[in-house]
């Protein structure tokens, strides 16, 4: 008996549905983001008889088919390359450079593999004159504007392509399903349908996914589930920076970041993030001091400044960019009552400069440090670094990663680096790094007046 379609009601925000129509979204509370969907039964739902099943013995691992991308920072996300039948979904803010990273890869790509590019929101004209600025010339790269889901599978499995790029997601359309473009059911439809057939060519895909006003892509969780990697390309507005963060990764570990420049012939690689985080930092001031985060397997160095001024008005404010408020709170209590610093009648102000959010314990003492060092007017020499995990006594708690945080100040010319005292044990020496292992924030900031 053929199952009646019924009419639901999806969020666009989040992919609740419900069966009445909702002004606001009862799940994430979003406004006016219900759209009516005819539920149809899964579109290409295949009932197989008599499948095969194998012993995992026998089963042969197909990791050494990665294929690089020409781009090291992408790579190395992607955990050493695009791995065959994977699907990889990119999400970002519009204009963020999403479109401009697919096509920038496809001139490695190109030289030994045949590229499928898929376009439903720019011409062929508009992608030429992208691919010109690009320098990407290959004649690999096969570039198919459509919006019809129904004609890119059919070319997928024409063409036999070796990798395919959708751009974007919200922009294809099954005919079968009965909802716009973009909607939470057609999303949900169309990658399943690609992620089917990618799986049985063996094909890779990545597919650009837009975002929504909270910066989550947008359509329905289940997509997320389905690929196998989650990427988000992020940056400031208003610095060239962009960071490649991966969310979800079958093939490898997350944590990692590319970090990439947007220049006026696409993206850049900065293979070194502390150089760039740390240029035109000032030099031996008061209120600054560098710290050291972990970002997967990588080191970066990033300036903390910290403010103290007197307060106008009855409440002194408490503000933090790229760390947490909570945490700042929590800190500046730790050092008027374990340490004696007092800022209970002062403005305090933390930033990390570069845009980054350092939300590693590690940068509990680079914090306090940098606000003694306002409170005091002491400067803290520039070639010193400091990382430390701070208690509620007062402490300096031993952190993760002791030694990649040491080899990176040092390979970027730090003479002096302090560090909690327990990890001192798990520290090479290295020539011309002093090394100092503290107790306490009161013998931290002591030893950085030596
Ligand atoms: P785009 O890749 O179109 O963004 P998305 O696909 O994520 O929406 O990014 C385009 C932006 O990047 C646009 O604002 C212009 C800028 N840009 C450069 O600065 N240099 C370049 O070489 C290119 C191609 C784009
Ligand atoms: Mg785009």
């Amino acid at each position: 008996m053929a199952a009646k379609s019924k009419t639901i009601y999806a969020c666009t925000e989040c992919g609740a549905e419900s069966t009445k129509w909702y002004g606001r979204c009862p799940s994430c509370g979003a406004w006016n983001s219900m759209e009516e969907e005819v539920q149809a039964q899964s579109v290409a739902a295949t009932r197989s008889t008599g499948a095969t099943v194998q012993s995992i013995a026998h089963i042969s691992p197909n990791d050494k088919q990665r294929y690089h991308t020409g781009m090291k920072e992408l790579d190395r996300v992607l955990g050493g390359g695009i791995v065959r039948g994977g699907l990889m979904l990119i999400g970002g803010d519009p204009g963020i450079g999403k479109s401009t990273l697919l096509l920038q890869i496809c001139q490695h790509l190109g030289e030994d593999h045949k590229i499928l590019y898929v376009s439903g929101e720019e011409s062929e004209g508009q992608i030429k004159l992208r691919a010109d600025r690009l320098g990407v010339v290959s004649e690999n790269l096969f570039v198919l504007c459509e919006n019809d889901m129904d004609t890119v599978l059919a070319s997928m499995q024409t063409e036999k392509p070796d990798v395919v790029i959708i751009d974007s997601i919200q922009t294809m359309n099954l005919m079968e399903v009965a909802s716009a473009s973009g909607s939470v059911t057609q999303v949900r439809e169309c990658t399943s349908a690609i992620m089917r057939l990618a799986k049985r060519m063996d094909i890779p895909v990545f597919i650009v996914g837009h975002v929504n006003k909270d910066g989550a892509i947008a359509g329905p969780k289940v997509m997320e589930h389905i690929v196998d990697c989650v990427l988000y390309f992020e940056g400031d507005r208003h610095s060239s920076y962009r960071l490649l963060r991966c969310v979800k990764n079958r093939y490898g570990s997350t944590n990692e970041i590319g970090v990439f420049e947007m220049g006026d012939k696409g993206l850049n690689e900065v293979e070194n993030p502390s150089l760039m985080l740390l240029s035109g930092r000032p030099l031996d001031v008061s209120g600054a001091c560098v710290a050291c985060t972990i970002e997967g397997t990588r080191a970066m160095l990033a300036e903390v400044q910290g403010l103290v001024s007197p307060t106008g008005f009855g409440n002194p404010r408490r503000m933090a960019t790229g760390f947490d408020n909570n945490r700042l709170a929590l800190i500046l209590a730790v050092l008027e009552k374990r340490a004696g610093y007092f800022f209970s009648n002062l403005d305090t102000y933390v930033n990390v400069v570069g845009g980054l959010w350092l939300d590693e314990p590690a940068v509990d003492l680079p914090v306090a440090l940098a606000l003694i060092s306002g409170l005091k007017d002491a400067v803290i020499s520039s070639d010193t670094i400091a990382f430390g995990e701070i208690g509620l006594t007062g402490e300096i708690r031993a952190v993760s990663n002791a030694d990649l945080r040491v080899a990176e100040a040092a390979r970027m010319g730090f003479k002096r680096v302090i560090v909690p005292h327990h990890n001192l044990p798990n520290i090479v020496k290295r020539e011309g790094v002093s090394v100092v292992g503290v107790h306490s924030v009161r013998e931290a900031f002591e030893e950085i007046q030596k």
